[in-house]
């Protein structure tokens, strides 16, 4: 079966951004692939947050990706540091990378002036991202939009590895973006990204009240027509982007069903539908949760031994063994 690999950060709750942006894919693929998705602790601390409990964090993300309908028998779910092999394999490529590619990232750049500084972790993240990629040698992987650049980078760094040393040892997988839900918007700053690290973002883990302020205090415009264009209508098209997906139709269709309602009776509509569908979620959640720990440390053994065969083969012809 081939492999699909993705990761996410436990820097905190998952958002809506996450599940309509990739969770859903998955949902589609998972029975053509042997699916592994990595909680990425180290990942996070590229900003380091003081008195931040990583691993409930971690279980917590873990629970919730098995209650959106991810099958247990076929979604190996882990956490990124109990899986050591991740940091040796990242050092070992970065002698195939340059600091100046590095610094030339937009996320890092975009996060260096979030902290006034950027930190050597931030800026060497991409090369880890890498490694946790082909330590699976994964067949594809899924992100959202934010992730292209950094998927580039992979590819370069594995073309420079595999001329450096001869051989295919790096897999090159096949990236794929979401070509809808790609990018879902902050609630009431259309213009940036929905972001855990941002304040008003949708929890998968709101209950309805919280979920009902949020949308109804969603930004929108004053024309009071409902449809699709996002430069013009930035707060109206994420909106209706999300109801799109959840209700499973096409954008075109959606405006159809929608255009005889004003913003508050839309919003309406969405704030139940949304709420029906994390209802679904918060119910499986609950069973997941005391058997997660068992869980990850099952699939954490699976796992290690995948990583190790790899890092050995690599260290082979690095000859280091
Ligand atoms: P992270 O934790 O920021 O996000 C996890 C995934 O969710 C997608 N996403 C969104 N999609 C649509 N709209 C949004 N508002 C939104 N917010 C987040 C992200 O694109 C991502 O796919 N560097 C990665 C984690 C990572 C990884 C990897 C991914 C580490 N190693 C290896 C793939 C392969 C990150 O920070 O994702």
């Amino acid at each position: 079966q081939p492999r699909f690999f993705t990761g996410i950060q436990a820097s905190g709750a998952l958002t809506l951004g996450n599940y309509l942006g990739l969770i859903r894919n998955i949902l589609e693929i998972q029975e053509e692939y042997e699916v592994i998705i990595m909680i990425c602790d180290l990942h996070s601390l590229t900003i380091p947050k003081p008195n931040f409990n990583y691993r409930e964090i971690g279980h917590e993300i873990a629970s919730l990706l098995y209650a959106c309908g991810l099958k247990e028998e076929n979604c190996k779910i882990f956490i990124q540091s109990e899986i050591k092999e991740h940091v040796e394999l990242a050092y070992l490529l970065s002698p195939h990378i340059t600091v100046s590619a590095l610094s030339n990232m937009i996320q890092y750049k975009e996060k260096k002036r979030e902290q006034e500084s950027g930190n050597l972790a931030l800026l060497t993240y991409p090369v880890l991202m890498a490694a946790d990629i082909f330590l699976y040698d994964a067949d594809l992987v899924i992100v959202g939009q934010d992730q292209t650049q950094h998927l580039e980078l992979t590819t370069n760094i594995a073309q420079k590895f595999n001329n450096f040393y001869g051989q295919k040892l790096l897999k090159i997988p096949q990236f794929t973006i979401p070509h809808l839900g790609a990018k879902i918007m902050d609630l009431k700053n259309p213009q940036k990204k929905m972001s855990k690290s941002e304040n008003d973002f949708l929890a998968l883990l709101d209950n309805p009240q919280v979920v009902a302020k949020k949308i109804k205090e969603a930004e929108t415009d004053s024309e009071n027509r409902i449809y699709y264009d996002p430069t013009k209508k930035a707060g109206i098209s994420n909106l209706l982007t999300i109801y799109a997906l959840l209700s499973k139709q096409e954008i075109k269709e959606a405006e159809k069903e929608l255009q005889n309602l004003n913003y508050h009776q839309f919003k309406l509509k969405l704030i139940d539908l949304l709420n029906e569908n994390l209802g679904k979620i918060h119910k499986k959640y609950i069973d997941y949760q005391p058997r997660i720990k068992e869980i990850l440390k099952k699939n954490t053994e699976y796992l290690k031994i995948l990583a190790t065969q790899k890092l050995n083969l690599i260290k082979k012809e690095i000859k280091f063994n």
